[in-house]
């Protein structure tokens, strides 16, 4: 099979990236030829959260600083490339459009095609760039704006299993690392607080525990923590621990149910890969409990390492080189998008 290379391009929210990436075979794993990640942290932390102007703006700072770092230490010029992707969206629309623009006027420059890219299924796809994993999978997809359980049948086409009917996890995690007085993003900094917390001290409610489907829901837990913050002095580790193992709780039995609908959906599925996605993926603790569901359940976990798991270009140059594969690439006039939901509900 003919190896594929293309440059991806990251800025939907407060990580710009590039990378360069070359695929050799069809289910992966990929080759990362530099991925390149500068992350805006220190210019939002004064707000406790991540402003778009203030995004959009750093992106257009330093997109082609790293653009050119990203090809420099792939050892490439943009003709020996066969493709540029981009994130299109969801995203900070801002952001979403400096990334869009850059990736159209290098594609046109350097006479190659564009692909314009999900930025939810280049997490999806996330596992395939580190190993070879084979269609049809199960994926969960949590991160600071999403929260899903997905079937994946292949490149474009996931069915939905179950979706967060309000907060995601990863915006939980940094709301409690916020009552916690803890920096943003707050989700590495509850894993680590957590280690040395007893998760048995503080009663957290588990919302949709049991319930029917695969939906989930993180705003009560979310309150009751507040009420704790609010009603007495905390252990900021037990709480941590104890807010966590709700986190935990919740996903293993939502994961559950959402096994148990893939299996109807693909019975003749041997030993199926259960994937997780998305920044919160990177919770080692959270992998070790979905882990241990795997077993149980007959499933094979495949979880990228961390720093593929959080937001990133390789990723998006990766979904770049399924797409091509596919001849799935995209006109210049394609528009970035604010909304994009990976599968209608
Ligand atoms: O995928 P990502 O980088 O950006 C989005 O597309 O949202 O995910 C960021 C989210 C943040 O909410 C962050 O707190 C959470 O992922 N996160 C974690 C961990 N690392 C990042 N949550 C729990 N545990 C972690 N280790
Ligand atoms: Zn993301």
């Amino acid at each position: 099979m003919r190896a594929i290379t293309v440059l991806g391009i990251e800025t939907s929210c407060d990580e710009t990236a590039a990378a360069v990436v070359r695929g050799r075979s069809a289910t992966g794993p990929g080759d990362i030829l530099s991925n390149v990640i500068f992350s805006q942290l220190e210019e939002h932390r004064p707000y406790g959260g991540v402003v778009p102007e203030i995004a959009a703006r750093a992106h257009v700072e330093m997109l082609d600083g790293i653009v050119e770092r990203a090809l420099a230490e792939a050892g490439l010029g943009l003709g020996e490339l066969d493709a540029v992707a981009a994130t299109a969206g969801p995203g900070l629309i801002g952001g979403v459009m400096v990334g869009l623009v850059t990736a159209k006027a290098l594609a046109l420059a350097a006479g190659k095609p564009l692909v314009a890219v999900n930025h939810l299924e280049a997490h999806g796809l996330s596992a395939r760039l580190c190993e070879a994993v084979e269609f049809p999978y199960l994926l969960l997809l949590v991160s600071g704006g999403h929260c899903q359980l997905l079937g994946a049948e292949g490149v474009g086409r996931f069915r939905l299993y179950g979706t967060t009917i309000d907060d995601a996890a990863g915006e939980a995690f940094d709301k409690v690392a916020k009552l916690l007085a803890l920096p943003y993003p707050g989700g590495p900094r509850i894993e680590t607080l957590a280690l040395e917390g007893n998760s048995k001290r503080y009663d957290l409610p588990r919302p949709l525990h049991g319930r029917a489907g695969a939906d989930f829901s993180f705003s009560g837990l979310k309150t009751a923590v507040r009420q704790i913050t609010l009603e007495q002095k905390v252990h900021p580790a037990d709480l941590a621990a104890s807010f966590q193992g709700a986190v935990i709780d919740i996903l293993r039995d939502r994961t559950r149910a959402a096994m148990a609908m893939f299996m109807r959906d693909f019975p003749d599925r041997a030993s199926p890969s259960f994937v997780m996605a998305g920044g919160v993926a990177a919770n080692g603790a959270i992998g070790s409990a979905l882990g241990a569901l795997c077993v149980t359940e007959g499933f094979v976990l495949k979880v990228p390492p961390p720093r593929l798991c959080t937001d990133n270009a390789a990723m998006v140059a990766w979904t770049g080189i399924e797409r091509a594969r596919l001849g799935l690439f995209d006109p210049l006039e394609v528009a970035a998008r604010a909304r994009w939901p990976l599968c209608a509900a």
